[in-house]
């Protein structure tokens, strides 16, 4: 997609450098970020200059790349694949990503380690822009339908970012928005600032703004009223995890909004590449939520009156603070999955059909 009219993708790879932008630095900030070594990687992923389950996997797939350049040793590879694993723990698509390269690396020690590994990134890569393509032109048929009643301004509310800053290319969430925009259907988001990080209000509102969509961010607890108002027609939201069951766990709040929907008859949908989807869980308490710093709530990055970054302390100094990354929806609050191979019921017997499980 476009940042100041120039086309982009969130990841690639030139003269044996991963390149990234860093999305700690954005909006304000466009600064392209080189990870030369496996621990820049697991760093990036870390510290969120990268972020979004599906860039997180590919991010990782790339790290295993820089690992062999490093060092061309088997235990070596093997080190750096647990370690990227455990970089973040709540997405599936870190594990996913990074189980799918050792698939095709594991115990080969010849010298064409290197391309395997390239082949197989470049492929995650490629594959994850088409399912995303293929999100959106599924969940266009349903923004189709509600615009084909309303002949109005759709509004759609989002949280987090599930833009194409989370994924390579389109986004989760956002692609049906993108692909309903194309095609000329009048819409507005609703963009959850989405506390503590502010990925809503830093990253999805700047890429919605670069796509000339017109949006509004919000404070976390508006959606509740806008919805009581009737000024939501549908959500749609990404996914880090979804549980065979339908269950989904996604961005902290994310909860708390597909409850307000339920309550006001607000279609609540949940956008996802089946790479998201986790087959071995069966109870959404076994996924493990990323507890962050407590720093990510008391301080705050902005612009000063010098056009400086920086961050500053909001709370009392000695004020605790609990940062829980994730929650999760259950199943019977989502209305539908919106998948690369079409849209389908939060259910195991859905998820099980759609995908031949
Ligand atoms: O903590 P983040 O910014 O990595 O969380 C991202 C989200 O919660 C997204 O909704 C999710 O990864 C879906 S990505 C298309």
């Amino acid at each position: 997609m476009r940042i100041k009219g120039k086309e982009h993708t969130t990841i690639w790879f030139e003269n044996n450098i991963v390149k990234i932008i860093d999305q700690t630095k954005l909006p304000h900030q466009f600064i392209i970020k080189d990870l030369k070594i496996v621990k820049d990687a697991i760093n990036a992923i870390k510290v969120m200059e990268v972020r979004g389950a599906p860039l997180i996997g590919a991010t990782a797939a790339y790290g295993l790349v820089l690992s062999i350049i490093e060092n061309n040793d088997q235990s070596f590879l093997k080190k750096s694949a647990q370690n990227l694993i455990e970089a973040r723990p709540t997405a599936i698509n870190l594990k996913w990503a990074v189980d799918r390269m050792m698939n095709k690396l594991s115990g080969v020690n010849s010298d064409k380690i290197l391309d395997i590994a390239l082949n197989e990134v470049k492929e995650i890569c490629k594959e994850d822009v088409k399912f995303c393509e293929n999100i959106g032109l599924n969940g266009l048929k349903i923004i189709e339908e509600i615009y084909s009643k309303k002949k109005d301004t759709i509004n759609i509310l989002t949280h987090c970012n599930a833009g194409w800053l989370a994924t390579i290319n389109w986004g989760t969430a956002t692609s049906p928005i993108y692909h309903a925009h194309k095609k000329g259907i009048p819409i507005h988001v609703w963009v959850d600032e989405t506390r503590p990080r502010n990925q809503g209000a830093n990253l999805t509102s700047y890429e919605l703004n670069e796509e000339e969509i017109s949006n509004t961010i919000i404070a976390d607890n508006t959606g509740g009223i806008l919805m009581q108002r009737g000024d939501v027609d549908m959500c749609i939201v990404g996914t880090d995890r979804t549980l065979s069951t339908g269950d989904v766990c996604n961005k902290i709040g994310t909860y708390l909004k597909a409850l307000a929907a339920h309550d006001n008859n607000v279609p609540f949908y949940v956008a996802l590449p089946s790479s998201t989807i986790d087959w071995d869980i069966k109870n959404f308490k076994d996924i493990p939520i990323e507890e962050r710093d407590s720093e990510e709530l008391s301080h705050i990055d902005g612009l000063d009156e010098n056009n400086d970054l920086k961050k500053v302390l909001i709370y009392p100094k000695k004020s605790k603070a609990l940062n829980l990354a994730f929650d999760v929806t259950p199943a019977k609050y989502v209305t539908g999955l919106i998948t690369e191979k079409g849209i389908c019921e939060a259910s195991s017997d859905a998820l099980k059909k759609m995908f031949g499980k």
